[in-house]
């Protein structure tokens, strides 16, 4: 089977609309997939804010993209400044609120930063507020093709770790669809796949969001890239069976000691892989590096909602010809979301998204009033890190 490495996904991008000539940060909705690749127009700060919230548009590097065109972006639509002052002052206010959007990926501030400081060096130059404007779009554009290259560069580095034959393993989705383009961990895998050199990917499904299975195996497919979904629980028996030959994940930050927060389950393949003598690599653009946290125990973790553990989220798409169903499914949901009610008080919840017969489906698998602990990340010791894997090279974490 051979690679088809141009049908990798390209995540987030700024246009103009050529009817109305408004400009917009375009982004793949990335709650409707695998099913659709609908594609979503922000053309306000909330609305990428919204975007961030719901993950339709997630991952580090691509927050850290989508923060900064965010800013632009209040810059060109929603800001009435006529003084540069005035400007400044909301360009301050953007980034401050977008950079708040969610606690623990480091490149979400870090891309906000990177528009205000831009915003305020250009005034400081001595450029005219429309100059300044227009300097800053071109910035953020920028960001997203330097993205790209930095994500080559981190395949470029990681590849050469890579013996001929591997088969990997991956967590949540590092690839394409986390970053502008290419990805980080699935960067060096498409990298090294490209020289001839994966056997098979392994990706876990990565419960309770399943950014695993409807996002990694999505990319990795339409690359044709051998692999296979296992539950995030199966990781143990397939090193245990000699089956893994590298481990290679994301980050969503990285302390100076280099200690990484990412997604949730990391932690536990570093420890299996450790156990195994498996190699563990972490890659990540130096973006993600975040110095002024010691180590892991300052990382601010994620909080999420009960109900993603408490049921599961499937999104679906009634097929039109199937007059049943969409007659059925206008009535349950002519009036906004439905919940149906079963007994002892479980719940099924519907509500059309995505257009046309696109639904979400909620259905609750656990006992009413379950507490519910759900951190979205953890965090791994650098001590169980191989190496970590940016533009800049590969290195050896601090406290290893
Ligand atoms: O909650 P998510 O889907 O934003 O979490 C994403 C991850 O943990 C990724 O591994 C990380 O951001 C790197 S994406 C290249």
């Amino acid at each position: 089977m051979s690679l088809e490495l141009s049908q990798i996904p390209r995540t987030i991008w700024w246009d103009v609309d050529a009817t109305d000539g408004i400009a917009g940060v375009y982004l793949i909705d990335q709650t409707r997939l695998p099913l659709r690749g609908d594609v979503l127009c922000c053309r306000s700060l909330a609305g990428i804010e919204t975007a961030i919230q719901t993950l339709a548009l997630r991952g580090a590097p691509a927050l850290g993209v989508g923060a900064a065109m965010a800013v632009a972006l209040w810059s060109e639509n929603e800001s009435v400044a006529t003084s540069a002052k005035e400007w400044l002052a909301g360009i301050d206010e953007a980034a401050k609120l977008i950079g708040q959007a969610r606690p623990t990926a480091v490149n979400l501030t870090w891309g906000a930063k990177r528009a205000r400081v831009f915003a305020h060096t250009q005034i400081e130059q001595g450029a005219t507020l429309t100059a300044a404007k227009e300097a800053l779009v071109a910035f953020v554009k920028q960001m997203a093709k330097d993205d790209e290259e930095t994500n080559r560069a981190i395949g470029a580095n990681g590849a050469p770790l890579i013996m001929p034959g591997s088969r990997v393993l991956t967590h949540c989705n590092a690839g394409s669809l986390g970053t502008a383009y290419f990805g980080t961990a699935l960067g060096v895998i498409y990298t090294a796949a490209e020289q001839g050199k994966i056997e098979h990917v392994w990706a876990c499904e990565t419960r309770p969001l399943n950014q695993g299975a409807r996002l990694t195996v999505w990319e990795l497919m339409r690359a044709k890239i051998p692999c296979a979904l296992i539950s995030d629980s199966t990781a143990a028996s397939v090193m245990a069976q000699g089956w893994v030959d590298a481990v290679l994940v994301g980050a969503d930050r990285i302390c100076a000691n280099g200690d990484t927060a990412n997604k949730v389950g990391t932690l536990a393949l570093a420890l299996l892989a450790h156990h195994y003598a498996i190699p563990f690599y972490v890659c990540a653009p130096s973006s993600t590096i975040d110095r002024s946290l010691a180590d892991g125990s300052e990382v601010p973790i994620e909080q999420r909602d009960h109900r993603e553990l408490a049921g599961f989220t499937a999104s679906g798409i009634i097929t039109p010809d199937d007059a049943v169903s969409t007659q059925a499914f206008d009535l349950l949901t002519a009036e906004g979301a439905r919940a149906l009610a079963f007994k002892e008080e479980h719940q099924m919840v519907i509500e059309r998204k995505g257009g046309a017969y696109s639904f979400d489906g909620w259905f609750q698998s656990t006992p009413s009033q379950t507490q519910i602990y759900n951190p979205a990340f953890d965090v791994t010791p650098a001590r169980l890190i191989t190496a970590i894997i940016t533009e800049t090279g590969t290195h050896k974490p601090a406290g290893r």
